[in-house]
């Protein structure tokens, strides 16, 4: 039997946990790696354009990768319970793993600003869900003062076992494409994940970085070289919510983009030196721009992301017409997340192009000739 049961058992020896802790999964990883035709040949792209699909995982983002890391290194420490402040993917990924691991999870989210989908992930999965009247930072704060004397492990992206799971993507696409990208662009909010792709495409290549600290030295775990280069790194952020832009802390972040409505960063010096060792850059995009992205998208390749994850093929399709990114290049761009979870957003215009008929015949013809015509 050969049967794909995660990805710690996956790429355990990659991973810094020990022999004997049991992986809590729901066999997230190995999402689909898209080429897109219909887009490129529109805007006449000679190069290779991809999307990661992260939003294929179990619970419909890439927080699945981490939580999976982070959870089970919790229970192997003999945590009884989690917690995290989140813009919703992490709260349900946290809610999903911590019933299959059955143990509490504690979500702390921002009051009315996260896509509904995402909550009822958290309620179905039987999470403590705390409303705060306030954003994403005073959440991460709140968690980190609570943790310090409460009995609950922190599963935020500063939990370095998270971005430990969510370098695993880089390895896919390496494996997939057989060499790393030219360029890999990203959505950025508490901008974990870029770091954390830079962590394992650094390691494909047989080097540490940063985010691998907390590791070297001690929980040493393989990092052999298997590929020889690395990509350059785009992140892309809301224009409301830029703080890598702005080079400080958003005080008030304001996005449609929900997910990555975040100022104050909690991996910024990592994401910093993502950009800076792989001759990268950051840039930002309007709400109406990314929400045109997220259209294009569903309706030119069939792809359905959620708002966010447009950011990173907002970005891309940028840099692409201004030369920034170079014709004839290899391109990943990761969707993070999946469009479901947040249908509002989408049918706010689109209730208005649905066609109403009587139920006969004569007049769904019509309906379909006048749009054939
Ligand atoms: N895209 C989506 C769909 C997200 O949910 C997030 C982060 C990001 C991009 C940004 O990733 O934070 O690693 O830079 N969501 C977190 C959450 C903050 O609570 O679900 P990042």
């Amino acid at each position: 039997m050969n049967r794909y049961t995660g990805l710690i058992e996956h790429y355990r020896k990659r991973l810094p946990l020990a022999p004997e802790a049991r992986a809590v999964s729901l066999g997230e990883g190995r999402t689909p790696l898209i080429r897109l035709h219909n887009i490129p040949r529109q805007i006449g792209f000679e190069g290779e354009l991809y999307v990661k699909f992260e939003g294929l995982n179990p619970t419909g983002s890439f927080k699945d990768r981490g939580m999976t890391v982070a959870v089970t290194q919790a229970v192997h420490e003999g945590s009884r319970a989690i917690i995290c402040a989140s813009t919703g993917n992490t709260s349900a990924a946290a809610a999903a793993y911590a019933a299959r691991a059955g143990i509490t999870a504690f979500v702390l989210i921002p009051e009315g600003k996260i896509a509904l989908g995402k909550l009822a992930q958290a309620v179905v999965h039987g999470a403590v869900v705390v409303q705060i009247q306030g954003n994403f930072d005073d959440g991460m704060r709140l968690v980190k003062e609570v943790a310090e004397t409460a009995p609950v492990a922190i599963v935020n992206s500063i939990n370095p076992y998270r971005l430990q799971g969510q370098k695993t993507a880089a390895f896919e696409i390496v494996e997939e494409l057989g060499r790393a990208p030219d360029y890999h662009c990203l959505p950025v909010g508490n901008a974990g994940n870029i770091s954390a792709y830079w962590m394992g495409y650094s390691e494909m290549v047989g080097l540490s970085t940063a985010a691998s600290a907390p590791f070297d030295g001690g929980a040493g775990y393989d990092k052999t070289a298997v590929t020889d280069r690395r990509p350059v790194m785009a992140g892309y952020q809301a224009a409301g919510a830029a703080p890598f832009l702005r080079g400080a802390p958003v005080e008030h972040p304001e996005t449609v983009a929900t997910a990555i409505r975040i100022g104050n960063p909690q991996s910024w010096d990592l994401a910093w030196a993502a950009q800076k060792d792989s001759n990268g850059w950051f840039d930002e995009f309007s709400d109406e721009e990314i929400l045109a992205t997220q259209k294009l998208l569903a309706r030119e390749e069939g792809v359905f992301c959620e708002p966010a994850s447009a950011t990173s093929l907002c970005g891309a399709l940028a840099d692409i017409k201004t030369g920034k990114i170079k014709p004839g290049s290899t391109v990943v761009c990761t969707l993070t997340g999946n469009g479901l979870k947040d249908p509002d957003i989408v049918m706010k215009d689109g209730l208005k192009d649905l066609i109403r008929v009587p139920a006969e015949r004569g007049a769904v013809e019509q309906a379909l000739l006048q749009r054939l015509a």
